[in-house]
């Protein structure tokens, strides 16, 4: 038995923000129905495609657990057979532009007078206000919720990041907010609306740059490096290049091999309980009593001597010596990892962190697992869905549709024809 087993999801997802949200909830055991155009399909399953006429990557990735039924909403048919599916399923979560979905006839009464129990969830770029009707993707949603203004270096632009935090992430939120809803229902027995907009799932991530917009009102920002640096501050949080978004710094630090290997460095946390080890290790035992080195306050005008002087030691090192060396001592810190360090990293495969899934039309490939992990749900990662894979069986099991019922649904130009792939 699985977490969400026996809730059934419409999935009216696509791209990833939507589709991050619908494979969490997949993983964890519901039923998700992704609803794809008929011949089209999430296009993404075209999108920076490696392996030609096979669904992308970016598709498989953002899939699996799925099964996929080709619909067109416009369609009168069409519409019929998503209304009973809307009659069908717990939950229905789309991540179309803002109206998209009304014009399609599925507006939130409509869908709550079909079901009432019906939990509609929606990702949009941003929630009520100026910009509530505009398309929005993932760097959108990084440079309007704040982080792109506090990434990166002072003196150079502002940056995005690669990690996904406006799509993932708000799929992240999202799921939870779904799950919250589902447990709602078991009291209330209704459905209700949940919405993530990425502006506010991103600024959700940064809330520690507005809590040091607030700090910086009342002085300086003593951890940056830029203070130490004797640089003053501007009226908003400025980039701060590696520092460390808490009260312990860290930095970047450069480890044997820098010059020629692109990812040889470790994130090194001067972390105030292990200093005296910190000294001793990096062979500066005299900083332990130095009045200008051994409290945290007096080291913090200091870091940029600090941050060198140990990245003197640590070039002598590997980053993975460092790592050893340092977790002997209890030092926090951690080596910068490339994803090709990552693919083949045997742990993070025993634990389903990593994935190799196998696929009819582009062969086995490596997919990121679910990170979450249940003791009594544990995860399976099944292929992704090709395009229209599972129509004619949904419309079977899940609308109890005969023979007739799909061959109409056929004819009609409802649900489209499955893709080659699929009907071999
Ligand atoms: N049958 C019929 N029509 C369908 C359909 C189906 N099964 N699935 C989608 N469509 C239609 C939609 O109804 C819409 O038609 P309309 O514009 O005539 O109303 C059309 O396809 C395009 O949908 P849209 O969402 O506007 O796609 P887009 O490619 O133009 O924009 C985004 C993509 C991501 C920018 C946009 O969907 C968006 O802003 N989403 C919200 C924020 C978000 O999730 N962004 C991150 C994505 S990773």
């Amino acid at each position: 038995m699985k977490a969400l087993e026996g809730v059934r999801i419409l999935d009216f997802t696509h791209v990833q923000s939507g589709p991050t949200c619908t494979q969490l909830l997949a993983w964890l055991g519901a039923d998700v129905i992704k609803v794809e155009r008929p011949g089209i399909g999430d296009i993404t399953r075209g999108q920076l495609r490696d392996v030609p006429d096979a669904d992308s990557l970016y598709f498989t990735m953002l899939n699996h657990n799925k099964r996929s039924i080709t619909i067109d909403g416009k369609n009168p048919k069409g519409k019929e057979i998503l209304e009973g599916l809307v009659k069908a399923c717990d939950v229905m979560v789309e991540n179309f532009a803002p109206g998209a979905l009304d014009r399609m006839g599925f507006t939130w009464e409509h869908i709550q007078a079909l079901n009432p129990k019906i939990i509609l969830a929606s990702i949009k770029g941003f929630g009520p206000g100026p910009y509530e009707d505009c398309k929005v993707y993932e760097n959108v949603a990084q440079c309007t919720g704040g982080s792109a203004s506090t990434t990166g270096f002072r003196d150079g632009p502002p940056l995005v990041t690669g990690a996904q935090i406006g799509d993932s992430g708000t799929g992240l939120h999202l799921a939870l907010g779904i799950v919250a809803a589902l447990y709602q229902r078991t009291k209330s027995g209704r459905g209700q609306r949940v919405t993530a907009a990425m502006q506010d799932g991103v600024l959700n991530l940064c809330r520690v740059k507005m809590r040091d917009q607030q700090r910086l009102t009342r002085g300086p920002l003593a951890e940056y490096s830029q203070h130490g640096e004797g640089i003053p501050f501007g009226s908003a949080v400025p980039r701060s290049g590696n520092d460390s978004g808490g009260g312990q710094p860290g930095w970047i630090l450069k480890c044997k091999g820098w010059e020629t290997d692109p990812n040889a460095y470790i994130y090194f946390i001067t972390q105030a309980p292990v200093w005296k080890a910190i000294c001793d290790m990096i062979g500066k035992p005299e900083w332990k009593t130095d009045p200008d080195f051994a409290t945290p306050n007096a080291r913090l005008p200091r870091l940029r001597l600090i941050f060198d002087t140990i990245e003197e030691w640590t070039m002598t090192k590997t980053k993975f010596e460092v790592m050893d060396l340092c977790n002997q001592a209890d030092i926090p810190c951690g080596p910068i990892l490339s994803m090709e360090e990552l693919a083949e990293e045997p742990s993070l495969r025993e634990t389903g962190t990593i994935v190799e899934v196998d696929h009819p039309t582009r062969g086995p490939y490596l997919s990121v697992g679910n990170p979450i992990k249940l003791s009594d749900s544990p995860s399976e990662v099944w292929r992704s869905p090709l395009l229209g894979e599972h129509t004619e069986e949904i419309l079977r099991d899940v609308l109890n549709l005969d023979d007739e019922g799909v061959a109409e649904a056929r004819e009609s130009g409802a649900i489209g024809e499955p893709s080659r792939e699929a009907a071999e």
